[in-house]
């Protein structure tokens, strides 16, 4: 997908903005953390992941998922027929939390503009959202993922499909795993050009705890 900028180009805007974010201090997570974990893949793919956060081996070593949540999440992969390096992999928050705690709403705040770059420059075909914190942000819902999954959004033009994080598949039931395989397998359909149908995105809630619009950025998850 994301014809309109050439690849060369993107991965260009891609590496400049990466390299400004390795500097970033905006939030309190610069002071705690080791790498920042700005994202990693095909500048090109159509299908891009978000994630919550670095976790301690993320964090050591400045690439996303490349702990236990990462085996899972390549292997969901390797069952669609793609490899991690056909995709994107991004996280909500770009560096780790200490004691891998939730990322907190300042936190967040602070880190979406370099996310929605991300996904303005990719332009990917599917977003696929994993957990609660991704999911809830980019479709401005207080709803959580157990209702949101198995349903692909129609999200700027693009589909979203929310599921499980892996971590969660990791620690909990069989039908967590199972779950996500569907999910997985919806977003197989998808790129293959097997599903067109696509469920309006959800209308904002006003009590969501998601940040208030941006006026000036009045785009994708503001
Ligand atoms: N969990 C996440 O949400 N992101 C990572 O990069 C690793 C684990």
């Amino acid at each position: 997908m994301g014809d309109a900028t050439p690849a060369a180009e993107r991965a260009e805007t891609l590496a400049i903005l990466a390299a400004e974010v390795e500097t970033c201090v905006v939030c309190r997570l610069a002071e705690t953390r080791t790498n920042v974990v700005f994202g990693a893949g095909n500048p090109d793919a159509d299908v891009m992941f978000v994630g919550e956060g670095p976790g301690q081996r993320e964090d050591e070593q400045g690439l996303p998922f490349v702990g236990r949540s990462g085996e899972l999440l390549e292997q969901l992969l390797g069952e669609i027929g793609l490899v991690r390096d056909d995709v994107y992999i991004g996280n909500v928050v770009k560096c780790r939390p200490p004691k891998n705690r939730d990322p907190r709403p300042d936190e967040i705040e602070s880190c979406k503009g370099y996310l929605r770059t991300q996904l303005q420059l990719i332009e990917p075909k599917v977003v696929v959202t994993l957990g609660n914190f991704a999911s809830k942000l980019l479709l401005r819902t207080d709803t959580g993922i157990t209702r949101l999954r198995g349903t692909a959004y129609e999200w700027w033009g693009r589909f979203l499909v929310p599921t499980y994080h892996p971590a969660a598949a990791l620690r909990g039931s069989a039908r967590v795993l199972g779950e996500m395989r569907e999910d997985f397998g919806t977003v197989q359909s998808i790129i293959e050009g097997k599903l067109q149908r696509r469920t309006p995105e959800p209308a904002p809630e006003e009590d969501a705890a998601v940040p208030d619009p941006d006026p000036e950025q009045l785009d994708l998850f503001s």
